[in-house]
């Protein structure tokens, strides 16, 4: 990725760079933002942590973690990107001009790697799915548990996570802007209308509005040491920080877009799905007696018997299960292309050829993942978790959180012109980099002692 557009803070062209020169519209980069952040974490992850952690004092807390952390260093990530016009690991050794950086940039293409190889299981699972439910299948036998844990246990989730990696990589591959923009730009649209249409169908249920209550009535005595952690870690996920997709998707920002306003729509898109992902999970789970805080599980085993008791529940659920596919693969390009463009600058592939080759090893790396959840893999255990866990636990508590720590250091002490970069008004920029400095390194360390078990709280 070739600079020519140099400002006073970034790296000036470099004939041995990736002569593709690729960039987003500004509005195509603000939906392909969206895109990489609203994904299963608000549609999956986010209603049962919620229901676990607390209820709306939880999302309140999430709120005010994505305001105090995640919108600072989703800053910091895509002003380096810019800056350094280069992928997740290039772009800190061109902006420091020293290799140790790199090296650390680099470990955060490592972690999209292996949150892809399970992110992409999970995406199969909903295309799945969506499939069963259309088609009526999923509601021929009402005992969802042993449906899923049945279905997870063969072999079929290899497939289907083959297919997910196989369409990822076809909108790789064709580029930045006629491949990533382009299905970002779709979508993303598409995929509000679907919530809608599933929150009106939750809203209008009898018994919808326990739900409601429960999802933005705060009772603050609910939350725990636990709920601030959690909230801080998922508010980093949710904002696909900390694993290189903003910096590499930075990078091909155009130098006029204002990275201040970008950020702010990002972090208020995801906000605006896991609201109404929210209003679609609680209003259905309440209405129909299912515990919301059972887990994991939650949409998989608990919501097909919602959909099976409502009128069109097929047509409902078919929806519901692609609205999270969508959302799912919209995230997984973004994750994809973090390795590809690192390849791409490295090797000097064609993005052809990096796509294939970086689609094929994750495929390959995921497939564990796939056969670990009670397949054949499922007695096999790493450090006491099952394959799939071990990816996620490495991946999303050990290298997320240290490639938003190396963000964060870098951005506020190494990278002297980062201010430059990120062109604030001056009383923002204060704020910023004071958040950078201080602040953020503090709660991402936090973030890391917790959820690698470093340190426990009750
Ligand atoms: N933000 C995504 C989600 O909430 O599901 C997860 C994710 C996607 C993280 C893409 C990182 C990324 F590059």
């Amino acid at each position: 990725m070739q600079n020519h557009s140099s400002g006073p803070s970034s790296v000036q062209g470099n004939s041995t760079l990736n002569p593709e020169q690729e960039r987003f519209s500004s509005s195509g980069f603000i939906l392909t933002a969206i895109g990489s952040a609203v994904g299963l974490g608000n549609m999956w992850k986010f209603p049962y942590i919620t229901g676990k952690y607390g209820g709306a004092a939880f999302f309140l807390l999430f709120i005010l973690c994505l305001l105090v952390v995640g919108l600072p260093v989703l800053l910091a990530e895509l002003t380096i990107g810019r800056g350094g016009r280069g992928n997740a690991s290039t772009s800190f050794t061109r902006l420091s001009k020293s290799g140790p950086w790199g090296k650390l940039g680099f470990l955060s293409i490592i972690c999209a790697f292996l949150i892809l190889s399970f992110y992409s299981v999970v995406a199969g699972w909903t295309i799945h799915y969506a499939v069963i439910s259309f088609s009526n299948v999923l509601f021929q036998d009402t005992d969802y548990t042993h449906r899923f844990t049945s279905f997870a246990a063969g072999g079929m989730p290899v497939l289907w996570q083959v297919v997910v990696m196989f369409l990822t990589g076809v909108v790789v591959a064709r580029g930045v802007s006629g491949g990533i923009e382009k299905f970002n730009k779709v979508l993303i649209p598409g995929m509000l209308i679907l919530l809608v249409i599933l929150m009106v169908r939750a809203l209008t249920l009898p018994g919808a509005m326990a739900g409601v209550q429960f999802f933005l009535k705060p009772d603050f005595s609910k939350l725990t040491t636990d709920s601030v952690l959690v909230a801080l870690g998922h508010a980093f996920f949710s904002m696909s920080l900390g694993m290189g997709t903003m910096i590499t998707y930075g990078s091909y920002v155009e130098r006029r877009q204002s990275l201040g306003q970008a950020a702010s729509a990002v972090g208020f898109g995801d906000l605006l799905y896991a609201l109404v992902a929210g209003l679609i999970i609680f209003p259905t789970s309440f209405a129909f007696g299912i515990e919301p805080s059972q887990g994991a599980g939650l949409v998989f085993m608990a919501l097909p018997a919602a959909f099976s008791a409502m009128p069109l529940g097929n047509l409902f659920g078919g929806l519901f299960f692609t609205l999270l596919t969508v959302a799912a693969m919209t995230s997984t390009v973004g994750l994809l292309e973090v390795p590809v463009a690192y390849v791409m600058d490295k090797w000097g592939w064609s993005r052809k050829k990096a796509t294939l080759w970086t689609t094929v090893l994750c495929c390959l790396v995921g497939i564990p993942s796939a056969l670990s959840i009670g397949g054949v893999l499922g007695d096999y255990t790493i450090a006491g978790k099952s394959i799939f866990d071990f990816m996620d636990f490495v991946a999303s508590n050990i290298l997320l959180p240290l490639g938003g720590l190396i963000v964060t250091l870098f951005t506020g002490y190494v990278w002297k012109k980062a201010g430059d970069e990120a062109n604030l008004s001056h009383p923002v920029f204060r704020v910023w980099i004071f958040v950078v400095r201080y602040i953020a390194p503090v709660l991402v360390v936090l973030i890391f002692l917790y959820s690698s078990g470093l340190i426990h709280v009750e």
